[in-house]
């Protein structure tokens, strides 16, 4: 395909089916030099919280983007993130958001994740996000990985959830410490964007 007939395709706007801000951030900076445009729920007008029932990722990924795409029945996608740690079975996991209970604090998700380490020197873990894409009515999943190790202590104040405590592997500083782009580096959501991104290039 030309160059010139992709660009066109890549202007149609797709929305991203989340309430996070810096989601939106991590999102609008990876994609700025590509011509995808990113509509936000509030762009659209929508004020929902979107649910996330399930015990995988990907399930909640295609929950979040099913939900938007009844409601708009326009092309959307979604994505479920997790962090795995591996001395304690892969928790959070799943459950990364609500790790200290339903208020889903980040200052609180810390601190029990730090207890729950205290004396362990196995600090391995990684993160992993799985985008889902409803396009033309198909679903499609991608999925992006960053393995790390979890700090004694928090660390800078940049970023969103376990930032300040995760140190990506060829890095000495946590996520916090970073600004987006240097974040976009190593992250999990970038690597699946990417994989986003690259679908859009190879449609014809
Ligand atoms: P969710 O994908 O919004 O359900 O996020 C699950 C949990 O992981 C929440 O506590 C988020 O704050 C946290 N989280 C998601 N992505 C990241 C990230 O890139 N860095 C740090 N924490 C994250």
């Amino acid at each position: 395909m030309e160059r010139n007939a992709t660009i066109i395709f890549l202007m149609t706007p797709i929305i991203f089916a989340t309430n996070n801000f810096n989601k939106i951030s991590e999102v609008q900076s990876s994609i700025k030099n590509d011509s995808l445009i990113i509509k936000t729920l509030i762009e659209e007008g929508i004020d929902i919280d979107i649910p996330e029932p399930y015990f995988t990722l990907e399930e909640n990924a295609r929950e979040k983007a099913g939900v938007i795409n009844k409601l708009t029945q326009k092309n959307c996608f979604a994505e479920d993130t997790g962090l795995f740690v591996e001395s304690l079975n892969g928790a959070p996991g799943v459950k990364s958001a609500r790790y200290a209970g339903e208020g889903r604090s980040d200052d609180k998700n810390i601190s029990l994740l730090l207890q729950n380490l205290a004396g362990q020197n196995n600090r391995n873990a990684f993160f992993k996000t799985v985008i889902c894409l409803i396009w033309k009515n198909e679903t499609y999943l991608f999925e992006g990985i960053c393995e790390g190790k979890i700090n004694f202590e928090k660390k800078g104040n940049s970023g969103f959830g376990y930032d300040p405590v995760f140190i990506p592997t060829g890095s000495t500083k946590t996520f916090a410490e970073m600004t987006i782009n240097e974040k976009n580096i190593f992250s999990h959501r970038k690597k699946a964007l990417v994989k986003l991104i690259d679908f859009f290039d190879n449609q014809n």
